[in-house]
Formats: C-alpha cells, sequence, structure tokens
C-alpha cells in the first residue's frame, strides 16, 4: 500500500523530513518611537508592544540583540504634525534622532525606517492632499527628501509604505544623486487597503481624519495586480518586495516568490498580532502554537523575510528549541 504515515512516526523521522524551518534570521522587529522622554506605554490592542521614547528604548533594544533579531522597523510618532507632514525630513525629527542613536549604541543591528507621511500628517493621509486626495508626483518630490534625511542620519535601508506610483524610482534616483548607491531599498510594493491595520493606526495616531487609503492601496480582491505593482517595483529597481498583510495573502506572496527572483518579505500585521493575542488571552487558542504555525505559513508561502511583533516571542522559542 502507498503510505504516508511511515515519515510521521516518529520526532526524529518528522525532523529530517521537515521542509521548512523558521529561524531568527527571518524576522524584522517593528518598533514605535515617539518625541518625548519617559514614555513607556503598551498598545491596548497590541499587548507587550509598546511605545518608547529614546531615554527608555535602551532595554527593548537590548532584548532584540540579545535574541539575535538582525533588523529593526522604525516607525517615528512625531509631537507636531502639519499638512505635508514635513517633520519626516527634519534631519533633528524624531526618526531621524532614533536613527542615530540605534546606529550609535547598537552598531550591529541593521535598521530599516519606515519612510511615510500618515504618522506625520493632520489628515492621516499619506502624502499631500489635492481636492480630497493624495496627489502623486507632489508627494514623490517630499518621498525623497525623507529619503535623504533618513540615509543622512544612517538608515541601512528604506521602506516607502504610502503605494505612491513611482516611489521607489524617485527614492533610488535620489539616493544614488546623494551619494547612497549601496543604501537598498524594500519595496512594500503589495499593500492592500485593509482592515488589519486598525491597531497600527492607533498606536500611531495615523487614523485618516477623512475617506480611506483606497485611492492609493490595493483592492483586497485583486491578484493579478499584484504582479503589476511587483514588477514596477522590481523594474525600478527594489532590492526587496513585500507583500502586506500576510495571513489572508499568503496566495500573492507565492505568487511573488514564484515570478520574482528579489527577497521577499511580508508583514504580519497588527491586526493579525491583536487577533492571536485576543484569542490566547481568552483561553481559546494556544497563543505560542497559534504564532509558530502563523509565521511558519508565511515562510512556507515563500516569504524570506517576515516582518512580525511576534518576534522576540518567536526567536526565544526557537532558541529553547521548543517549536
Ligand atoms: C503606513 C503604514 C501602515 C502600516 C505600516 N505602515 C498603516 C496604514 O497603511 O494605514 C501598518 C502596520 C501594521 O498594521 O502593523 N505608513
Amino acid at each position: 500500500m502507498l503510505r504516508t504515515r511511515r515519515l510521521r512516526k516518529a520526532d526524529g523521522i518528522r525532523r529530517l523530513v521537515r521542509e521548512t524551518k523558521l529561524s531568527v534570521d527571518d524576522f524584522i522587529y517593528p518598533l514605535f518611537i515617539e518625541e518625548g522622554t519617559n514614555i513607556e506605554v503598551e498598545i491596548p490592542s497590541m499587548p507587550g508592544i509598546n511605545r518608547y521614547s529614546l531615554d527608555t528604548i535602551s532595554k527593548e533594544l537590548d532584548e532584540v540583540v540579545a535574541l539575535r533579531i538582525p533588523a529593526v522597523l522604525l516607525f517615528g510618532i512625531p509631537s507636531k504634525k502639519d499638512d505635508e507632514g514635513s517633520e519626516t525630513w527634519n534631519d533633528d525629527g524624531i526618526m531621524q534622532q532614533a536613527i542615530r542613536f540605534i546606529k550609535e549604541k547598537y552598531p550591529s543591528l541593521y535598521v530599516i525606517t519606515d519612510v511615510c507621511f500618515c504618522e506625520y500628517t493632520c489628515h492621516g493621509h499619506c502624502g499631500i492632499i489635492e481636492n480630497n486626495d493624495v496627489v502623486n508626483d507632489a508627494t514623490l518630490v517630499n518621498l525623497a527628501k525623507q529619503t535623504i534625511s533618513h540615509a543622512n542620519a544612517g538608515a541601512d535601508m528604506v521602506a516607502p509604505s504610502g503605494m505612491m506610483d513611482g516611489a521607489i524610482a524617485a527614492m533610488r534616483d535620489a539616493l544614488d544623486a546623494n551619494g547612497f548607491v549601496n543604501l537598498p531599498i524594500m519595496g512594500y510594493s503589495v499593500k492592500y487597503a485593509s482592515a488589519f491595520y486598525g491597531p497600527f493606526r492607533e498606536a500611531v495616531d495615523s487614523a485618516p481624519s477623512f475617506g480611506d487609503r483606497r485611492t492609493y492601496q490595493m483592492d483586497p480582491s485583486n491578484r493579478d495586480e499584484a504582479q503589476r505593482e511587483a514588477t514596477f517595483d522590481d523594474q525600478e529597481g527594489a532590492d526587496i518586495l513585500m507583500v502586506k498583510p500576510a495571513l489572508s495573502y499568503l496566495d500573492i506572496i507565492r505568487d511573488l516568490k514564484n515570478n520574482y527572483d528579489r527577497p521577499i518579505a511580508c508583514y504580519n500585521v497588527s491586526g493579525e498580532y491583536a487577533m492571536v493575542k485576543a484569542a490566547a488571552e481568552k483561553g481559546w487558542i494556544d497563543g505560542e502554537r497559534v504564532m509558530m504555525e502563523s509565521l511558519l505559513s508565511m515562510k512556507r508561502a515563500g516569504a524570506d523575510i517576515i516582518i512580525t511583533y511576534f518576534a522576540k516571542e518567536a526567536a526565544k522559542i526557537l532558541q529553547d528549541n521548543r517549536n
């Protein structure tokens, strides 16, 4: 008889035939850094995840480094906002201060910056507004300024999350013209207009004050269009292509893995984190196992890199070899 169960009989053989393995090397850990002092505030819908000011963040960074997580993704929360988000290219802005602080104190940690405007604009949209919509090309000019400011502060990689057309090209041109030819770009290439971002928007106070993001982020119904987005980013020179969110978009991750010879990242977003934490808190699921199984599914789908709020917890489990 044809039998598949023979290779499942014992832990030893299961380990030998295991196809996908998670490693701490897969993870990028997002950090929320707020302008001010003495801030360490837990995000209510994201238990275990805090907003920190630079004077309180060291113990978090110590842990990240001790767990050998290779990289962090920084989000800045400024104390002042305006219509165009001009704090994003202030060389003394919170993001720039954070980059300098981390690169000085933790030189081995790879620092990736989120390049966007929504946390920095009064209206909460990802660029300049005209006629109740984000204007693409004028936003690119500011995007280039923000990118160079992050690069000057010492960022190792930049990641535009605003879904403007031509963002990768605009950033690549600006970086190359300013001597940053070796600074890579991770494109939020396929980013859907998703309800799974809810807790994040609460965390960084970036919910749009009117309308929504459907004129720039992708329609969750579309799979072919994801290829188009990825092709444009690939042609414009994105070094890594990302899919966001992750769990409801595993098909898209696999498509990109099959069709592009670039590393593929996925973003296991705030709502995905919140759901696991909430159900675990109620005792309805085994939170640790669901966490590991979800992360594994992203890797199995084809993600080479996983951006996740679970990075520290998962790294601990991998370290103890408990998975
Ligand atoms: C926008 C941005 C968002 C996230 C990362 N960058 C939210 C949005 O597009 O509204 C979401 C991250 C998450 O939910 O964990 N700059």
